[in-house]
């Protein structure tokens, strides 16, 4: 990945407060994890772990658990989160583009909403494939197109510079032909579903407080509008984006993003 690449995903990632979203997306690790069927003994490796929702899941499961994330900061609260929960978890600074993992060595292979970040796709599938074990299995979850993570994104792409090339493009794994496509060229026979998730907040200016507060993504999409001057219009954009998806009518705030789980196997 190129340097400018790197930098840029460790910047987004360390601002905000990952946590709470971790929090909010934990149901999703939990889904995965039962999916692919952890069981202890499983040799884990976590790619994109983040704060450790799915590591320390399948830790808890019993299974020998690696996490590899590309951004320091994320990998010391993981590391101070097992500290607290009491779970044993591997944890190493490191590119899903280039894993330094020996070939063959993991029994799952799972990232949730992790290499979705990575800019070249073929790489980072490649690297999932290379490691897992001949009787493995290959997980990746990806944000479903036209759900809450599209549709904030494509709202206000308008008011900030687009993307510099080479830049990673999470969208394009929302759709489940070219999930399965992305597996393929990698030598994986990928099956992909479509399973419901929904962000839930007491109101929707709740909301707007836990993503403006707390997602990387929008603390850096803010920073950008606001020194271009376009603070507020970003915010009266990213409010209207929330209300339009809102599903909910009691004055809460329910928003569907569904997500696409991808089980390969070699
Ligand atoms: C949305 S978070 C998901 C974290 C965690 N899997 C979870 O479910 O909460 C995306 C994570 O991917 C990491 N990431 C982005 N690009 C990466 C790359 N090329 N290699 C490894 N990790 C990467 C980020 O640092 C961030 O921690």
């Amino acid at each position: 990945m190129s340097e400018q690449a790197t930098e840029g995903q460790r910047r987004v990632w360390t601002m905000g407060d990952y946590p709470v979203i971790a929090r909010h997306l934990m149901p999703i690790s939990v889904e995965t994890v039962d999916f692919v069927g952890v069981r202890a003994g499983h040799r884990v490796l976590d790619v994109g772990v983040g704060t450790g929702n799915a590591a320390i899941e399948a830790a808890r499961r019993g299974a020998e658990v690696t996490g590899v994330d590309l951004t320091p900061a994320q990998i010391e609260l993981a590391r101070a989160r097992c500290t607290s929960e009491g779970v044993k978890v591997d944890l190493r600074v490191g590119d899903a583009q280039a894993l330094e993992v020996p070939d063959a060595t993991f029994d799952v292979v799972l990232s949730v909403m992790g290499v979705i970040f990575a800019p070249n796709h073929g790489w980072a599938v490649a690297e999932l494939a290379r490691v897992c074990r001949p009787t493995g299995t290959v997980a990746v979850t990806a944000w479903a197109g036209g759900g809450w993570s599209s549709r904030w994104r494509s709202r206000t792409a308008h008011l900030v510079p687009p993307p510099p090339p080479g830049s990673p493009a999470p969208d394009e794994w929302g759709e489940l032909d070219e999930v399965v496509r992305r597996f393929a060229t990698a030598g994986l026979d990928a099956t992909v579903e479509e399973r419901p998730f929904d962000f839930r907040f007491p109101s929707v200016e709740d909301g707007m407080e836990v993503f403006l507060g707390a997602a990387g993504p929008f603390v850096a999409f803010m920073e950008t509008a606001s020194a271009l001057g376009r603070g507020e219009e970003a915010r009266a954009e990213l409010r209207a984006a929330m209300e339009e998806s809102n599903q909910a009518d009691d004055g809460t705030c329910v928003l569907p993003a569904p997500y696409l789980l991808a089980v390969a196997h070699p």
